[in-house]
């Protein structure tokens, strides 16, 4: 077991594809820790898998370089780079046992057959297979052929794994548990995971660093918990959790706190916009930082709308307001601050100006 040395192990410089006139990726720099786990998150055709498979080296990048751990891996063939790949279609081998699919790397290494066996058996028992090793892919549901698929990555313990939407054909409650089987064996492994998906939950579940993708670009790359209270742009602020967003052209600015006009009114927030050229800004006000009511003092920020819809989602009820210009504002119902308001009903709603943000 490797634990992460906190250098940077796959390291992209100016990396693209394009296909024809066609940009897939545009010229895309990050590095990955070693023992990080690092999800592309985006919308479907935002670059995700291409930017995953010029690392694996199933696609030749148009541009730039590749290295990993110093070495140049830009254009070095797939079957040296050595790294794990887990895709949505686990694409086991049917006339093989779940153990021959398991052993299958291994048997490829030319290992000794008593560590085979041995290492086959410990990884199946990680992933809570051991009973089922002498069955069939085809008689196995949909989640556990996916930890066999999970199973056969790891048994052969690469340095690096690359996962493509690996959870994309299973059911919500599989899902959930899947991704916790995930982290675990990440962490015991002390693997470095690049991780794909279009799905926000599972990347703030799943990952330390998140690298937000939409057409061709990474939007902003940091730490869930950053990404979430500091987006850098409108549609960082959307794609990960709900924002409210009040487009407008930026007043007052210095490097930490801008103010914007609005259609609904002028209002202030934390500057957090990457690009600081741009007039076009909008405010961003998370639904569970609005409340009902008249702002309380000089801190807290407001405005009114018409209650035009009631959202029941079990845990909680959303109230969807609509402004003057027909904007739309969501927040959360908090049974605390009194009755359920009526449809139609003209209401306000405050937040603390310091929880809102400016983004471009
Ligand atoms: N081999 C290819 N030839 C032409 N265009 C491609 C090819 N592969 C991907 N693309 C295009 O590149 C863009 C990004 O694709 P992809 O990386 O698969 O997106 P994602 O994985 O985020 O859904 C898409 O518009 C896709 O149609
Ligand atoms: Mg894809």
């Amino acid at each position: 077991m490797t634990t992460g040395t906190g250098e940077s192990e796959i390291v992209l410089e100016g990396l693209s594809k394009r296909y024809g006139t066609f940009t897939a990726l545009e010229p895309t720099s990050l590095s990955v820790k070693e023992g990080e786990f690092l999800t592309l998150l985006g919308p479907s055709g935002s670059g995700k898998t291409t930017l995953l498979q010029m690392i694996s080296g199933l696609v030749d990048p148009s541009a730039g370089r590749l290295t990993v751990n110093g070495e140049d891996w830009t254009h070095r063939p797939v079957n040296q780079r050595g790294m794990g790949l887990v895709f949505q279609h686990y694409a086991l081998f049917p006339h093989m046992t779940v153990a021959e699919n398991v052993s299958f790397p291994l048997q490829m290494r030319k290992l000794p057959a008593a560590d085979i066996s041995a290492q086959v058996e410990e990884t199946l028992r990680k992933v809570q297979l051991d009973r089922f090793s002498h069955r069939f892919p085809k008689e196995l549901s949909g989640g556990q052929q996916q930890r066999v698929a999970l199973a056969r990555c790891f048994v052969f313990r690469p340095k690096i794994i690359l996962m493509d939407e690996p959870l994309g054909a299973l059911d919500k409650a599989l899902r959930e548990h899947m991704q916790l089987e995930i982290r675990r064996l990440h962490k015991e492994y002390g693997t470095t995971v690049i991780y794909v998906t279009h799905d926000q939950e599972e990347a703030l579940v799943m990952s330390d660093r998140i690298c937000v993708m939409n057409h061709a670009k990474v939007e902003q790359l940091g730490a869930p918990h950053q990404i979430y209270s500091d987006p850098e742009t409108v549609f960082s602020a959307t794609f990960i959790g709900h924002s409210n967003v009040l487009k407008g052209t930026r007043e007052a600015a210095d490097d930490n706190w801008a103010t914007v006009r609005t259609a609904n009114g002028t209002f202030s927030g934390r500057y957090t916009a990457r690009d600081k050229a741009t007039q076009d800004v909008a405010l961003v006000v998370r639904p569970e930082q609005m409340r009902v009511g008249p702002a309380p003092s000089s801190e807290f920020e407001g405005l009114r709308g018409r209650l035009s819809e009631l959202v029941y989602l079990g845990s909680e009820t959303r109230l969807l307001l609509t402004l003057a210009d027909g904007t739309n504002i969501m927040l959360r119902h908090d049974p605390a601050a009194g009755a359920m308001p009526s449809i139609g009903e003209e209401i306000e709603v405050h937040w603390l100006k310091s929880l809102a943000r400016v983004v471009a």
